[in-house]
């Protein structure tokens, strides 16, 4: 007895029922009492030999099984209520919405490229980073106003008083710049996007997690020359404009000296308008030389080596590319504002 055969035979049989009649003539066959292929077939099984007679019980009772759950199955499907399949053809077609990038990404893919360009990499670090990355390696005082816990998150326990603090979530991406330098030797050349946070109070400019870019070059002979060229090359082909660059001593405790750069109005070519608040410039980055202490601090030689960086805020360049007038639309997710930003992904 080949089960094999037969239980192909049984599917195929199955397969062409079409109603309930054929389904009961297919019952009959198998299962009938008279003349049913399995009854028959259990019939002989006691004229076996007493070896063959156990597993060939066992493999026809499973055959039944199956059998009877076969046909009780295809009993409920025949008697679900008929389905018309009938297709309209004059039925709108279903509307695809394809992804698109978000126009943070956007504006950072943008700046990436030109930096790739010119032979730089990204790096990246961690969101929540500790007090030596954050602040201490970076040349910041102890008493600086940005370890205050009113302009930073801290992530340690409450009782670890002021003192123990260690843990933060970073208020800049400058730490990816201590990093790297303490995992290369000089030179380096980077790029650090991410995620940083401040405590500030949520409106129309600020927001209390946005988005930095940080540049850091260091080598032999680089000097603040190198640092305006850089600037000069990037931000002209990010605006795609023949913007001029403005610099503007300031303070930071990583750079010396340092600056704050502004570009020349690309909306009114300096002539005034209320984005440059009739100043004819729009603010947009801080930079600087990399200050020697910081180099001391990763173990690189500060006689030797020089350099420089910069950091910029990407949802400011975002706001001025694409004149957004408020920063919490980025995080709103809003489907509206996010397809109007149609770079494929
Ligand atoms: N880390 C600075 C900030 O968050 C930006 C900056 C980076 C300034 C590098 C100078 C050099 O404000």
């Amino acid at each position: 007895m080949d089960l094999e055969k037969l239980r192909k035979e049984f599917a195929a049989r199955l397969d062409s029922v079409r109603n309930s009649n054929d389904l009961e003539e297919l019952r009959n066959d198998y299962l009938g009492r008279k003349r049913g292929i399995l009854t028959a077939l259990l019939k002989e099984i006691p004229n076996l030999s007493p070896d063959q007679r156990g597993k060939a019980g066992k493999e026809m009772n499973e055959f039944k099984r199956l059998v009877e759950s076969e046909l009780e199955a295809k009993k409920s499907l025949l008697e679900q209520p008929a389905k018309l399949e009938v297709t309209d053809w004059s039925l709108p077609g279903k509307e695809y919405h394809p992804g698109a990038a978000h126009p943070l990404t956007i504006v950072r893919r943008r700046i990436e490229d030109i930096f790739r360009e010119m032979g730089y990499a990204v790096a990246e670090g961690p969101e929540i980073e500790t007090d030596f990355h954050n602040f201490s390696a970076l040349n910041f005082p102890p008493d600086h106003p940005a370890r205050d816990t009113q302009d930073t998150f801290f992530v340690d326990r409450l009782e670890a008083g002021p003192e123990k603090r260690n843990c933060l979530l970073r208020t800049h991406t400058s730490p990816v710049q201590i990093r790297t330098m303490l995992q290369h030797k000089p030179p380096v050349r980077i790029l650090c996007p991410g995620r940083v946070y401040r405590r500030d109070e949520i409106d129309a400019t600020h927001s209390p997690i946005f988005h930095q870019m940080e540049c850091l070059a260091v080598d032999q002979r680089i000097t603040f020359s190198d640092l305006k060229g850089t600037l000069l090359h990037f931000l002209r082909r990010l605006f795609d404009a023949d913007i001029e660059l403005s610099f503007r001593p300031t303070f930071f405790p990583f750079t010396e000296p340092s600056a704050d750069v502004s570009v020349s109005c690309v909306f009114c070519r300096g002539k005034g308008c209320s984005v440059c608040k009739n100043t004819g410039w729009i603010e947009i980055l801080g930079s600087g030389m990399v200050h020697p202490n910081i180099l001391e601090n990763v173990g690189y030689d500060s006689e030797k080596f020089t350099g420089f960086a910069f950091g910029l805020g990407i949802e400011r360049i975002a706001i001025l590319m694409y004149g957004i007038p408020d920063i919490r639309l980025f995080f709103q997710n809003d489907v509206r504002f996010l397809s109007q930003f149609r770079v494929v992904l």
